[in-house]
């Protein structure tokens, strides 16, 4: 059986210096949107994101983030859901689910990945 693991710290001081640009190119439509309507977290679930999103790139190359989406359950469970070339990828290393954790203080967020 294939598992790999990986985890991301982020410190979320440094979300703060992303650009608006930059974000989109980071974060898909349907995750600004949640980020939006969540902003009373303020920046945390950005930060919760782009940790996902760097986990991700510690099991395979991720070029284009937009190709890895975090996406959410009716109870609020997080899922990270693989379209294009990073789909390929992650099928080439035979994985093929993804159990995803997400936490996050005003300091810090933090994912944790497990591909399977
Ligand atoms: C779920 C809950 C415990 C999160 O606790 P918290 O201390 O506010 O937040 P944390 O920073 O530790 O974690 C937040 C992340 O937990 C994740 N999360 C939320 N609900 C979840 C669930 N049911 N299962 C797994 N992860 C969940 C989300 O990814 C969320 O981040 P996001 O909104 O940026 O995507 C809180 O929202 C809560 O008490 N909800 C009501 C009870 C509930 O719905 N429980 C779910 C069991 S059915």
């Amino acid at each position: 059986m294939n598992v790999e693991h990986a985890i991301e710290l982020i410190q979320i001081k440094e979300v703060k210096k992303l650009s608006k640009k930059k974000l989109s190119t980071l974060l898909t439509p349907y995750e600004l949107d949640y980020c939006q309507l969540h902003k009373k977290r303020g920046l945390e679930p950005v930060a919760a994101r782009i940790a996902a999103k760097k986990a991700l790139e510690k099991i395979i190359p991720l070029k284009d983030w937009l190709e890895a989406e975090v996406q959410k359950d009716n109870n609020g469970k997080p899922t990270l859901c693989l379209s294009g070339k990073a789909k390929t990828l992650f099928k080439k290393k035979k994985l093929k689910r993804i159990a995803l954790s997400l936490s996050h203080t005003k300091e810090e967020a933090i994912a944790s990945l497990i591909c399977q």
